[in-house]
């Protein structure tokens, strides 16, 4: 399974990439806007820290503007995906920047009968969001399972489904086994996920143990 980063602070993806668990990262409008900074700056400096997958969104809600910004967006770097909203514009824009080789991640993605739209759009990626389900009463984890199922029944579809909206890492558990491909972590939920009480516990009574000995590795 691999890990994206989902934010827009490039110091933190250069620390995270340090772990080597970062395959890729994802930004939206709203991450953006919260690192103060120019789009196509922080896109370029995040494309140079880290070699996988780098979503950059649009912000134009018809095909021909989302075109155009994906177009821009994707001339950034070899590595650029461009995010596109589940819409219908946003379906028509997939299809002809995958037809010229552009990564699309496909986003805002709500229901199964969406995520089947976005496969035949040829998306790259698919995500959809587990918290914002959850948010609102719903099983953000049964739409994952739907669309691994859906998607599973057609080989010819290589469109990967991309957790996002990660809350907790019982989130990132229960969809590596249900064989989802990527999930977009929050650094917080990243680093969280290393830890456990018995860890701590065991690793203080090893070096308790270890100091009596007098001894020293090196
Ligand atoms: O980037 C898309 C998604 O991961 C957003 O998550 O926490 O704003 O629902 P959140």
């Amino acid at each position: 399974m691999k890990f994206f980063i989902d934010t827009a602070d490039v110091e933190e993806i250069r620390k995270l990439a340090k772990t080597g668990m970062v395959d890729g990262v994802t930004t939206n409008p709203t991450l953006i806007a919260k690192s103060g900074r120019k789009i196509m700056d922080v896109i370029a400096e995040i494309c140079d820290v880290v070699p996988g997958p780098i979503s950059a969104e649009v912000t134009a809600t018809e095909t021909e503007g989302m075109l155009k910004e994906g177009r821009k967006l994707a001339a950034i770097a070899k590595n650029v995906a461009v995010k596109l909203p589940l819409t219908v514009d946003g379906l028509t824009a997939c299809k002809t920047l995958r037809d010229a080789g552009t990564m699309v991640n496909v986003t805002l993605c709500f229901s199964a009968a969406q995520a089947l739209l976005a496969a035949k759009a040829g998306a790259t990626f698919i995500s959809p969001f587990v918290g914002r389900l959850d948010d609102i009463g719903q099983d953000g984890m049964e739409l994952i399972s739907d669309i691994c199922q859906i998607y599973s029944q057609y080989p010819e579809l290589e469109t990967e489904v991309l957790v996002a909206s990660v809350r907790h890492p019982v989130h990132v558990v229960q969809a590596a086994k249900m064989g989802a491909h990527v999930a977009t972590l929050p650094p917080a939920i990243l680093r969280q996920m290393y830890n456990h009480p018995l860890t701590d516990k065991g690793l203080a009574a090893f070096l308790a143990d270890w100091a009596k000995t007098g001894q020293s590795i090196l």
